[in-house]
């Protein structure tokens, strides 16, 4: 694949070109490993919609940035995201047969298997994001900012595997933690990488702590049904539909007036549009 034909690559054919990047690249990686756990590797990362290395992209373009300065960036935290989701759907933890449409992965390739292939996931992230890290001091930055997050993440899921959760302040410090830090941290990341400022740091910052959390609730409304069938506590499910309605316009109006900080407003703007309007 000839990378500099990517470098300004628009939304609608990221998803696409991202995809056979990370396939050829983990192919190519995993090539003397025994062929089923590839598969399963592979298998894991196959599908999505990618809104981690798409902030990951969109901030560093915002700063200057190039889709091959921060492809290795955006496969580590795709490979921490993949891998959390291969963790939860787990028997231990949620259960569930299927993602995206398919078996789960620990369905298809059994148990123990699932448990490796998660492992194997948070392995080949954290070389991927050693390798990065050399490159220089902006690119060990923002390969910490997603480390610290995905630590995060591993808490928020261990608060919401501990004790049932019926109250707003606390539901948010969960999904502050187990969504949230992961989505802002993309965003941080392209940002730091590119060199942005410790104000335009503080800019993305709130405007992923707002849009990360939007992107959780709006997740909370296309499942309200079932969680209230099974009685699982989300924000719709605890303030109701509507006074839900109203925090999700104050976290809109709290991402867009943090880009006034910023001089180039272009590509988080298309983000924030992306996530507002997703419908899966
Ligand atoms: C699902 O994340 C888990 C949450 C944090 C809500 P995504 O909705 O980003 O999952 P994929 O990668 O697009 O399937
Ligand atoms: C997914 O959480 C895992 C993480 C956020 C780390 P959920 O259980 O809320 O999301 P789905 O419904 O499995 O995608
Ligand atoms: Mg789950």
């Amino acid at each position: 694949m000839i990378l500099s034909a990517k470098t300004n690559m628009e939304i609608s054919s990221f998803v696409t070109n991202f995809r056979e990047d990370l396939i050829s690249y983990l192919s190519n990686k995993l090539k003397d490993f025994d062929p089923i756990l590839k598969d399963g590797v592979i298998y894991a990362v196959s599908k999505g919609k990618r809104i981690r290395p798409l902030a990951v992209y969109l901030s560093a373009k915002t700063f200057g940035g190039r889709y091959e300065d921060i492809r290795l960036l955006a496969f580590v935290v795709e490979l921490i995201h993949s891998y959390s989701l291969v963790h939860d759907d787990l028997p231990a933890m949620d259960n569930d047969d299927y993602r995206r449409g398919e078996l789960t992965v620990h369905k298809k390739y059994g148990h123990a298997q699932g448990i490796l292939i998660g492992d194997l996931l948070l392995s080949l992230a954290g070389d991927i994001a050693l390798e990065y890290a050399l490159l220089g001091k902006n690119q060990n930055l923002a390969v910490k900012e997603i480390f610290k997050a995905s630590e995060q993440m591993v808490e928020g899921q261990f608060l919401e595997f501990s004790a049932e959760i019926n109250e707003k302040t606390a539901l948010l410090k969960v999904y502050q933690k187990k969504t949230t830090a992961l989505i802002k941290s993309a965003l941080l990341s392209g940002g730091v990488s590119q060199g942005c400022s410790e104000v335009e740091k503080e800019a993305i910052s709130i405007f992923g702590d707002a849009v990360g959390t939007l992107f959780q609730i709006t997740d909370d409304f296309f499942d309200l049904e079932q969680d209230m069938e099974r009685g699982i506590k989300t924000l719709p499910v605890i303030l109701g539909k509507e006074n839900t309605q109203i925090y999700m316009e104050k976290l809109k109006s709290q991402a867009l007036s943090s880009m006034e900080l910023l001089k180039e407003k272009h590509f988080l703007t298309q983000y924030f549009n992306l996530l507002i309007n997703r419908t899966f």
